[in-house]
This record gives structure tokens, sequence and C-alpha cells, in this order.
């Protein structure tokens, strides 16, 4: 039987969305140019073409600095969560920083240009840019996540922030999704271009699964420290494991994105939504799920088969 949720998002828009303005359900964004693409790649509005290219050569990188980098949705904010934590752990950082998490590991590309001069070493970023439109930055820690899961994920997020414009359906998301014209553009593209620089050169990008986070957070969190040069011992990743987990998230206003509540929509699903592997189940009918694993196979290739997606 559906609940509720499902027959929400499966529904016809109404009619006062389909009256939204915007054209047949396209999500608002900005169109930017990867040098190594054939096609511009969508950004939320706040980021410009200009900003971009201010990150890729105007930033000063340090010895120290890092990158979370992700397809949107795929557990970035989890991954703050978790080097945050262990850059307390190690004693990189202070125990007592009362600042949020998207202040601590802020967004490259969204932050005020210049701001990151006064960020404390060892500095670390979120981006979610195409491998072509990296920051200058020595390493990356790339988490990816089943993208079923992403296209549901992204589905949810995109409806939630009225900045997107988007109230389109479940049907109209996944065409989207499929045809790469959604914030992080193609999904396959994004992901195996990380996963091929990861194996060309291991020192400088680790790829982390969202699902291992789950199945096995201990030991995500050591390649991790150990990727980043972190000491931690037992203990420190127990503490971890514990300041990472979901529940604790959702009811930290430093880690849920409960403060931005005027820029969602009304019946927006909160910023951590449900934190599960396999949602894709409730929103996915078979000849969906069939369609869409066989195009996402062809795309990643290889890559598919050394990530186990799709799952
Ligand atoms: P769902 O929408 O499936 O709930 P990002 O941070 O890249 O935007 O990814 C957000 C997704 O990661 C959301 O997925 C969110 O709930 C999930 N997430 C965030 N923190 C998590 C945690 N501690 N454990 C499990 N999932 C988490």
């Amino acid at each position: 039987m559906r609940d509720d949720h499902e027959t929400m998002v499966r529904s016809p828009p109404s009619a006062a969305l389909t009256d939204a303005p915007c054209d047949a359900g396209r999500p608002r964004y900005n169109l930017i140019r990867d040098p190594s693409r054939g096609r511009p790649v969508p950004y939320p509005v706040a980021i410009d073409e200009d900003r971009v290219a201010q990150v890729r050569h105007g930033f000063r990188p340090r010895a120290r600095d890092a990158a979370i980098v992700t397809y949107p949705r795929s557990g970035t904010t989890w991954m703050q969560q978790i080097v945050s934590a262990l850059l307390v752990e190690a004693g990189l950082h202070p125990r007592d920083d009362r600042r949020r998490l998207a202040e601590r590991i802020p967004w490259l590309e969204a932050m005020s240009p210049g701001s990151e001069i006064w960020m404390r070493s060892p500095r670390v970023f979120k981006t979610h840019a195409t491998h072509g439109l990296a920051p200058p930055i020595g390493r990356f820690v790339c988490v990816v996540r089943e993208p079923k899961d992403v296209a549901v994920s992204t589905f949810h997020h995109t409806r939630a922030w009225r900045s997107f414009a988007f109230q389109g359906t479940w049907a109209r998301w996944l065409a989207l999704f499929r045809a790469g014209e959604v914030e992080g553009g193609s999904w396959a593209e994004h992901v195996r271009e990380w996963v091929d620089a990861a194996a060309r050169d291991p020192g400088r990008v680790l790829v982390v699964r969202y699902e291992d986070m789950h199945q096995d957070p201990g030991t995500v969190i050591r390649r991790v420290a150990a990727f980043l040069g972190v000491e931690v011992d037992a203990a420190g990743v127990a503490r971890v494991i514990d300041e990472s987990r979901f529940d604790r998230m959702r009811a930290d206003p430093r880690a849920s994105h409960d403060h931005l509540g005027a820029f969602r929509t009304a019946d927006a699903t909160p910023f951590l939504r449900r934190g599960v592997r396999g949602d894709w189940k409730r929103h996915f009918s078979a000849a969906e799920r069939r369609a869409f694993d066989a195009a996402i196979r062809a795309e990643l290739g290889a890559a598919g088969e050394l990530l186990g997606y799709p799952s």
C-alpha cells in the first residue's frame, strides 16, 4: 500500500503548481561551462560562472587544505560532520566551537569571496564541483551514493528550496535527472570523473560510499583520517561515530539546517530528511527501476562495477 507521501509525489501537479513561473516543472539554475565537457553544468542560482572561475583560478591553496566533494545529496553533510569531529579529536580544531557545521566546513563556491583566508588550518571545504571545475585543492574526500537514492533525495531537495522554483512530479523529476538537467549535471559523469581521478592519483582523491558509512562507519572514519593525515585513537573514532549519528545531527541546530526555513517551501521535507539506504523503493515503479538501472550501468561502465552501483 502506498503512503500519503508516495501518493503526493506520484500525482500530477496541482493547477497552482503548473501555473508556477517555471517552464513545465523545470527548476531554475545557472548553467556553468565546464571546459572538459560538451554541456554546461547546472548550479544553484546563487553561484554564477564568475564565482566558479574565481575559485578555480584565484583560490590560494594551503598545504593541508582538503575538500569534501559530492554530487548533491550523497552524504556531504554527514561527511562534513565526520571530518569536523575528526579535526577536533586530533586537537587541530577547538572542541568548544559553537559555529554551524556549514561555517566550520563551508561550501567553497557559495562563501563570500576571499573569506577563506580567515579560516584556521587545516581548512576543509565542501564542493559539488565536477572534476573539470574543481578548485585547486590537494586532497578530496569524494562521497558517492546509490544513484536511485540520490534521485529520490535530490527530488525532495529541489522541491524544498524556493530558489529552484520547482514543484514538478516525481516522474518529471526522474526524466530531468536521467537527462542530467539537474544540479550537478549527469550523475554518472560526475561520479565516473571522480572515480577515475582517484584511480589515477589515490593520494589526491579518496572515494567513500554512503552505504559503507552506514554499514561500517568506524572503518570509513579510519580511512578518512588516514587519508587526511589525522591521528585518532579507538575512543576518538567511537566519539566521531556517535557525533555523526543521523538522530544527533537532526536534533543539533548547528547541523540540521533548520535555521534556513525562510528559504524553503511550506511543505518542504527537512534538509536531513530520512538518512536511510533504499528509500528509492518507495518511489520507483518496477519499470522506472529497470530503465534507470540499465542506463546507469551503461553510463558508469567500469566505475559501476567497482562501486556496486546500481544496486
Ligand atoms: P535523504 O534525503 O535520503 O534523507 P547532502 O548532505 O549531500 O545534501 O546529502 C543529504 C542526504 O544525506 C540526505 O538523504 C540526508 O538525510 C543524508 N544524511 C545526512 N546526514 C546523515 C547521517 N548522519 N546519517 C545518514 N544519512 C545522513
